[in-house]
């Protein structure tokens, strides 16, 4: 069969993505175009601003994404873009530009979901890895346990009732003075701190269901941090990152093996911008090991937002038979 050459462009959130794939899980090129170091300034993304910051930086990643992979437009079988869930400014000038590739080049259009795109992250770096398994997605975004039963066919059966995982590490990070985003500086400094030393709450970790909550971790973690204000203690950075990692792992890797027990299965994927903490590649490295589960993750730059992954999945969606007309709307609320 003839090889199947595809760009992908992910412009979701604060990173402008294009990648150039061979069949869908050899990458070709994987340009990322950070925009931290501008929304570090706020504290946070600020969705106009990234939106500018795309539009002026798609252009050349483009061309690079080309250049490195050693092809040319005329090599590409089809386009896919990242169409939700997301920023719906930052999205638009992806999508945008894949429509205006797909119309000049008369290729197909294929609009992928950004969290089916980190489950397939998976698939890149692990060549033999295929369906079904269970799949643990946490990103800053979003927190699912997915049954997944096929290249485009997902079962939810956990989320985040409240703050997505990443989102908690952000907002933690913020309240202690470090700066944006939270999570790997949190991951960073935890390696120096004592887990044990503040006993925060494992939200759920015995609920029934596969459900998740973070914001009344988060809650009691900005509690304790101003009550050690009050009393005028120094706070020890270090330990209260050690330990609220250690309660989000805890319930992240708990319940994870439940699900994967539960449902007879022996293989965990997890990925997303999260799936980058050393802690919870070492948790879950160690328990797959005693209770037999084979344990995957991305190579980390796979772990954050990038193009390959989108194009992974818009590999399997197209090879499916899925396409897009040029009125393909973006969707912020997109849902697996
Ligand atoms: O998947 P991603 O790049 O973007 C979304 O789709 O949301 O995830 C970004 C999230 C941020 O919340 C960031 O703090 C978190 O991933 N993150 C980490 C680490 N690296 C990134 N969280 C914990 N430990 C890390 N090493
Ligand atoms: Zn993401």
């Amino acid at each position: 069969m003839k090889d199947l050459i595809s760009m992908a462009i992910e412009t979701s959130c604060d990173e402008t993505s294009i990648a150039v794939l061979k069949n869908g899980r050899e990458v070709m090129a994987n340009l990322i175009s950070s925009q931290i170091e501008i929304h570090k300034r706020f504290g946070g993304v600020v969705p106009e601003v990234a939106s500018r910051l795309h539009l002026e930086s798609i252009n050349n990643i483009l061309e690079q994404a080309l250049k490195e992979s050693g092809t040319s437009f005329k090599d590409l079988d089809f386009v896919s873009c990242t169409k939700g869930p997301g920023l719906i400014g930052a999205l638009l000038v992806g999508v945008s530009a894949a429509k205006a590739l797909s119309y000049s080049l008369n290729i197909s259009l294929v609009g992928v979901n950004h969290m089916q795109g980190h489950i397939c992250a998976n698939y890149i770096t692990h060549k033999e890895l295929e369906p079904p398994f269970i799949s643990l997605v946490v990103s800053g975004g979003h927190t699912y346990l997915i049954e997944v039963l096929g290249y485009d066919q997902y079962n939810i059966l956990g989320r985040t009732k409240d703050d997505a995982a990443g989102e908690s590490f952000d907002k933690i990070g913020r309240a202690m003075g470090l700066s944006y985003p939270g999570g790997p500086q949190i991951d960073r400094l935890a390696k120096k701190g004592n887990p044990e030393a503040v006993d925060f709450p494992r939200v759920m970790m015995d609920s029934k269901d596969y459900d998740f909550s973070f914001s009344g971790l988060k809650t009691a973690v900005l509690n304790y941090i101003n009550q050690q204000r009050q009393k005028d203690i120094d706070l020890n950075i270090e330990d209260i990152c050690a330990s609220f990692q250690a309660a989000v792992m805890d319930v992240l890797v708990e319940k994870s093996f439940r699900l994967t027990k539960e449902k007879g299965y022996t293989t965990l994927a997890v990925s997303g911008g999260v799936a980058a903490n050393s802690e919870l590649k070492k948790r879950m490295e160690e328990r797959g090991r005693k209770e037999n589960i084979q344990i995957y993750f991305p190579e980390p730059i796979l772990c954050t937002d990038n193009g390959a992954m989108i194009g992974c999945a818009g590999y399997y969606d197209f090879i499916n038979g899925k396409r897009e007309d040029l009125d393909m709307r973006v969707d912020p609320n997109l849902e697996l």
